[in-house]
């Protein structure tokens, strides 16, 4: 059995007296939670995470990295950076990160195998636009995503990462891809490794990311593929994001 993992991923939000209001907040309802729970903070918070959630029951990580180990790169953050301050998870190839900063598949892949090689455990986001969506091209988005991953890193390499399929046009919207439709994505996901490697096909977690929120996040996580949440927007409310763990 996968066990569900909800995380969130609080993007360019926050504050030193926020998280730690945020943090309390999330911790204190971790009791009766029995998903597996991360937070993706700001590099600048990382620190408070650790200080704040070691020794709990909620991981921490980061929302970015550089693809390479260290060197001139003014202004990136390494993965041993990350592993320094504790992170268990690292997102690696956001829509936002591919669509703003111009992350190819190619760089997003070389991310994915420079988080693993620190120890770190990738949440390679997958997912397509609207327009890709409504000319039918998803599966095969999506697949490619996958597929430039699974050619750099091996198929064995998803059996110590999580994937999450969002849908770019459900990101921040308040359109949710129905359970319908998220789930058959996560099928297909699911189908492509198992056509690699079933084992690592039937412990793969698949997220679904993309407007969920305590009033959708059960029917979402009852599919039988959706192992979980990336959980933007409502991460930031304790009440709201405990709601979605609980879900899980
Ligand atoms: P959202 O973001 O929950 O605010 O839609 C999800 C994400 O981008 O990871």
């Amino acid at each position: 059995m996968r066990r569900k993992l909800v995380a969130g991923n609080w993007k360019m939000h926050g504050s030193l007296a926020e998280n730690k209001a945020l943090l309390a907040g999330v911790l204190a309802g971790m009791g009766d939670v029995k998903a597996g729970v991360a937070v993706c903070v700001p590099f600048p918070y990382l620190s408070q995470a650790q200080a704040g959630l070691t020794g709990s029951a909620v991981a921490w990580g980061a929302q970015n990295m550089s693809q390479h180990a260290k060197g001139a790169y003014t202004g990136e953050v390494s993965a041993s950076m990350l592993k320094d301050f504790g992170c268990t998870y690292v997102i690696v190839g956001h829509s936002e990160r591919r669509a703003l900063y111009g992350e190819s598949d190619a760089v997003v892949a070389e991310k994915f195998a420079a988080a693993q090689a620190a120890g770190l455990t990738p949440i390679l986001c997958v997912g397509e636009t609207l327009e890709e969506r409504e000319s039918g091209v998803t599966e095969q988005v999506v697949g490619r995503q996958l597929d430039v991953v699974i050619a750099k890193c091996g198929v064995a390499a998803l059996a110590r990462a999580v994937v999450a399929y969002e849908p770019v046009w459900a990101i921040g919207t308040g359109k949710t891809a129905t359970p319908e439709q998220a789930q058959t994505v996560h099928a297909f996901i699911r189908g492509r490794v198992r056509a690699l490697d079933a084992a690592v096909a039937s412990g793969l977690v698949i997220q679904y990311g993309g407007s969920m929120k305590a009033s959708n996040a059960v029917e979402l996580l009852s599919q039988p593929d959706i192992d979980g949440g990336l959980i933007g927007g409502a991460s930031l409310n304790a009440e709201e994001f405990l709601a979605i763990c609980r879900a899980g």
